[in-house]
């Protein structure tokens, strides 16, 4: 089966989400680039942001891989966090993403009030895929993640694994996947995703994360994972999950690629 599709990948439509933000609905994946009910921007400071800022925040420097880029609600989301909250920390964003004419477009996309200091950030983003100033540095690297995640050297203090769904983008979910993932975060770094399936923990707990369940206010559940236990957080028993579900199986790249 063919997973991509550069023709459809140009027709997109915008979606208004239940926080007021904006996102775009793709037709290449056949789902929208946000949860509608969660909000743009809610889902996007909530589920991965302020979930992973409580664990690394105070580190006096920090790398995120962003999975995947898309409209940038994430790195935006998390410029905005560290401004709102004058964190002296140094980021430096490194985010891969298939769709070069996306990023291309997103000086005219129409984003939150709340990202409105970042005009000159988005500008260069979209022009350059890239940006750096004495705070902030973001790498926008144009192709599959599946090849550049290897090729970086970095590791990692938080990852958003944000892709679209398992279901459309199966192969940013799988074993083989989160095997790369797993190189690439620190033993005391922390991932955050909205998926809640079976198959995703077991791809990530095979890799050796632990995972954790994360809940608020109007968002339904999300997943933490990372190395180390995360304190304060309910903690997923894979063991007696697979006692209780034997047939609950990660996904695996044979399933999806052909031989
Ligand atoms: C759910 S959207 C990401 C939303 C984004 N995090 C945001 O906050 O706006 C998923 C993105 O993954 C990109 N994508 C899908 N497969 C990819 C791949 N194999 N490598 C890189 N990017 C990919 C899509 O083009 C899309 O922009």
């Amino acid at each position: 089966m063919q997973w991509y599709d550069e023709v459809l990948r140009r027709e997109k439509h915008s979606v208004l989400t239940r926080d007021g933000s904006w996102t775009l609905f793709s037709k290449e994946f056949g789902e929208s680039y946000h949860s509608d009910r969660d909000g743009a921007l809610h889902e996007s400071l909530e589920k991965h942001v302020k979930s992973a800022f409580r664990f690394v925040g105070d580190r006096a420097h920090l790398t995120i891989l962003d999975i995947c880029f898309g409209l940038g609600y994430n790195t935006l989301a998390t410029l905005y966090y560290v401004r709102q909250h004058h964190l002296p920390v140094k980021l430096h964003i490194i985010s891969p993403e298939l769709d070069r004419g996306l990023v291309e477009s997103l000086e005219g996309f129409e984003y939150p009030r709340e990202f409105a200091a970042f005009g000159p950030i988005i500008e260069a983003l979209s022009r350059d895929f890239y940006y750096e100033d004495e705070q902030f540095r973001i790498e926008i690297l144009i192709g599959d993640a599946r090849q550049i995640v290897p090729q970086i050297r970095e590791s990692f203090d938080i990852i958003y694994q944000d892709a679209f769904s398992p279901r459309h983008n199966p192969l940013l979910w799988t074993r083989e996947y989160f095997a790369q993932i797993r190189d690439r975060i620190r033993d005391d770094g922390v991932l955050t995703t909205y998926s809640i399936a079976s198959a995703v923990r077991m791809g990530l707990h095979e890799n050796g994360f632990n995972l954790f369940i994360s809940s608020g206010d109007q968002l339904r559940d999300w997943t933490l994972a990372s190395p180390q236990i995360l304190k304060g957080l309910t903690q997923i028993d894979m063991v007696l999950k697979q006692e209780r579900n034997p047939n609950a199986r990660s996904l695996r790249d044979a399933d999806f690629l052909q031989a």
